[in-house]
């Protein structure tokens, strides 16, 4: 007797390739990379003469190459509804997301895409782990509650600068739980920032300074992270941008205004003081990081990037998680990439 197929569909969501050509994320179609021999011409975009495309559209490629019995659903952002989501058993996002939308699409395309994935109850990871990862200020605070170490820092919303007395209650927090008489420096940050967008070092408390930051900032985003400066974090102090497929450690990229390295025990040039104190410290955050539950079903986590650097009460700290990091794809060895 035959066993019986098991068929299924899983959708993707794919970012436009634009957004990625523009970040340098893409990957070159070649000879090695067969699952993309028949790509379809949209799929592709041209990146200093190379014909490319974008890792959420290879891999779905490869799965459709590779697993005969998987259908994937390629959805644009154009296509995103809750009906198209329902045609999936589970539909992943893995680099588009909530953020990615917050920055690329305009404000009623944005709250027609989140109201989508707020709505659907299939898709990975599920609306309320994006919302969880995509705001600092909920990690940070959930991970001071676990006992993480993280900068000081405190958060700021909107509304609340319409507070009386909002600047010289900022004044006194900023000195009480952010700085030192040998120490004045602070840092803002907003929530839901990426790419270092926003961020900004204040010398020392400066009322009309802060003012006009906080009233620019506000114009995009809801809120702002007032954090310790932690000298030199923001200029050649490394940062290192620990991966994890599930619950196992991939690599590290050492990272700073200079660029980034692959750490010289793991086959680069750049020695790292303290690769296994970040691995033990970066297995503890994903221990303690939400489950994904889909279902009632508790489902392993795909990729998480975990960003750590050193240091403040004279421990390391982390400094941001991710769900669709960039991968340092230009870095790494071309097949380590395509074999994960
Ligand atoms: N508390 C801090 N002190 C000094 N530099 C900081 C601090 N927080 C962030 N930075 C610098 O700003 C960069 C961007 O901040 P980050 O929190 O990673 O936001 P995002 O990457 O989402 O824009 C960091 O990589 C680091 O160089
Ligand atoms: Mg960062």
């Amino acid at each position: 007797m035959s066993k019986k197929i098991k068929w299924d569909t899983i959708g993707i969501v794919i970012t436009n390739l634009n957004y990625e050509k523009k970040k340098d994320e893409l990957i070159e179609i070649n000879n090695n990379r067969e699952w993309l021999k028949n790509i379809y011409f949209k799929h592709t975009i041209d990146w200093n003469g190379y014909k490319s495309t974008s890792s959420d559209i290879s891999v779905s490629y490869y799965i459709l190459y590779n697993f005969l019995n998987i259908d994937i659903d390629i959805i644009d952002i154009e296509n995103i509804s809750k009906k198209r989501f329902e045609n999936s058993s589970l539909v992943f996002f893995l680099i588009y997301d909530l953020l990615e939308s917050f920055h690329n699409n305009n404000f009623s395309t944005h709250k027609y895409i989140t109201n989508v994935l707020k709505n659907s109850k299939n898709l990975y990871p599920p609306y309320k782990y994006q919302k969880y990862i995509n705001n600092k200020c909920n990690y940070y605070e959930d991970m001071k509650k676990k006992k993480i170490n993280i900068a000081n820092s405190f958060c700021l919303d909107r509304k609340s600068l319409k507070k009386k007395n909002i600047f010289n209650i900022l004044q006194q927090k900023i000195k009480k739980e952010l700085t030192t008489k040998e120490n004045l420096s602070f840092i803002c940050k907003p929530i839901l920032g990426q790419e270092s967008k926003g961020f900004k070092k204040f010398e020392k408390f400066n009322k009309d300074e802060l003012n006009l930051y906080l009233i620019e900032q506000f114009l995009k985003y809801p809120g702002i992270i007032f954090q310790e400066y932690v000298p030199g974090f923001d200029k050649a102090v490394l940062e290192s941008r620990v991966f994890y497929c599930g619950d196992n450690y991939q690599y590290t990229i050492l990272t700073s205004d200079k660029g980034g390295w692959v750490p010289k025990e793991e086959g680069g040039k750049k020695a790292s003081k303290n690769l296994e104190k970040v691995k033990k410290l970066s297995k503890n955050i994903i221990n303690k990081l939400p489950k994904i539950v889909i279902n009632k079903k508790i489902l392993p986590k795909l990729l998480t990037r975990i960003d750590i650097s050193c240091c403040t009460n004279n421990k390391m700290f982390v400094n941001e998680i991710e769900f669709v990091p960039s991968l340092y794809m230009d870095l790494k060895p071309k097949n380590l990439i395509d074999k994960k």
